[in-house]
């Protein structure tokens, strides 16, 4: 009987943590940039740590353009050249890393750029 009581619990708890691992994963899904009620994308704090994380080695001051560090990021994005948000696919800045660039966004940074750019490209 008590091993059976052990056997249960063991189940029991086994399906706790497989539950929170399951949240944990649906939590990293990716943005949707075609959903009018996805939450506002915040520049500052969503856009420039992937800039900073994965491309400023290239895109610093001075260097090649765009130049990405936190201070410039935005003002050199601010242009049609990177920018489209009137067609947000085609924004060199999203377009870029998904090619053969040397640094590429993953599936979850990609939607997060896509849905800044189609919510107006804002500095927030
Ligand atoms: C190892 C260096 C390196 C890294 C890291 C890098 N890039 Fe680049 N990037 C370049 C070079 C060199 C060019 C110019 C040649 C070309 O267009 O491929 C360029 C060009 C670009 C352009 C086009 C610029 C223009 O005016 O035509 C964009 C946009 C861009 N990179 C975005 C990014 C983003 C976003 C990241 C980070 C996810 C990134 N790059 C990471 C080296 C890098």
């Amino acid at each position: 009987m008590k091993a059976l009581k052990n056997l249960i619990s063991i189940f029991l708890i086994g399906l706790i943590f497989g539950g929170c691992a399951y949240n944990w994963i649906v939590e990293e899904q990716a943005i949707d940039p075609g959903d009018p009620n996805a939450p506002e994308v915040s520049f500052s704090t969503q856009i420039v740590p992937i800039f900073t994380s994965k491309c400023i080695t290239c895109h610093t001051t001075g260097s090649q353009t765009p130049d990405l560090t936190p201070a410039n990021a935005y003002n050199s994005l601010n242009s049609s050249r990177y920018v489209n948000t009137s067609n947000p696919e085609s924004s060199l800045i999203y377009t870029k890393p998904l090619s053969s660039h040397s640094q590429t966004y993953s599936t979850a940074e990609a939607a997060l750029v896509l849905t800044w750019i189609t919510q107006g490209a804002q500095n927030n």
